[in-house]
């Protein structure tokens, strides 16, 4: 028999992720700093308790500062816990709904750079085993399907964060019609823990 209390990999909720994350990996406290907070759909309805630190490059609400997660103005070490929810679509048409709301990137090749540079950014603010939450997923460009996974654990071992768990949430409906179908319509996205161990040389 599996207990209902019993932490699990997946799930449709969100916020019972982060809950659980913040839970077996940051001794039940709440996340210290949200770069990309948009309008905070992580905290709705105060489930998941609201960041001290909230920023965005494009806030949207009065309580979050106007920052870019890759030039933050914090001390280096001087943040406990991050949730990184980057925007992830790689469009050319300024008619996107999901792209005009959260950003988006001309290339794979941005979202990449985008991607490494916000990693080493938030290595530098975390102190020495402070806890990143990277939510991320798949997507597809023109027909082309792109697994992302792979590339963002392998950049942060290269900058040596510790990988410590995978959460997949699961989603019951995806917006949109695909007519041709070419790759499974995901209905997922990941959520990637990862502890900050600083490189050689740095604070
Ligand atoms: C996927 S959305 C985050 C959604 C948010 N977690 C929520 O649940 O409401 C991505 C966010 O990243 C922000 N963003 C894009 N580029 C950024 C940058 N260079 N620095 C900080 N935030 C950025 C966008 O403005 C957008 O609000």
């Amino acid at each position: 028999m599996v207990s209902n209390d019993l932490i699990k990999s997946i799930s449709y909720d969100q916020q019972e992720i982060i809950n659980n994350i913040l839970k077996l990996y940051n001794k039940g406290q709440p996340i210290h700093f949200d770069p990309c907070y948009n309008i905070g759909g992580f905290y709705r309805n105060g489930v998941v308790s609201d960041p001290v630190l909230k920023s965005d490059i494009n806030p949207q609400l009065e309580s979050v500062l106007k920052l870019d997660v890759r030039d933050l103005p914090f001390d280096a070490s001087s943040i406990k816990s991050v949730i990184f929810d980057p925007p992830f679509i790689v469009s050319g048409n300024s008619k996107c709904k999901m792209a005009q709301r959260y950003g988006s990137f001309s290339s794979l090749e941005e979202l990449k750079t985008f991607y490494k540079d916000s990693l080493i950014s938030l290595q530098r603010v975390l102190k020495h085993g402070g806890l990143l939450i990277f939510k991320f997923q798949d997507f597809i460009i023109g027909r082309k399907q792109h697994l992302i996974l792979p590339y963002i654990y392998s950049v942060a071992r290269e900058l040596n964060f510790a990988v410590r768990d995978l959460f997949i949430l699961l989603a019951k409906n995806r917006i949109g019609y695909q007519k041709n179908q070419n790759h499974a319509r995901k209905y997922h996205c990941y959520f990637l823990v990862l502890k900050c161990n600083k490189r050689q040389g740095m604070k």
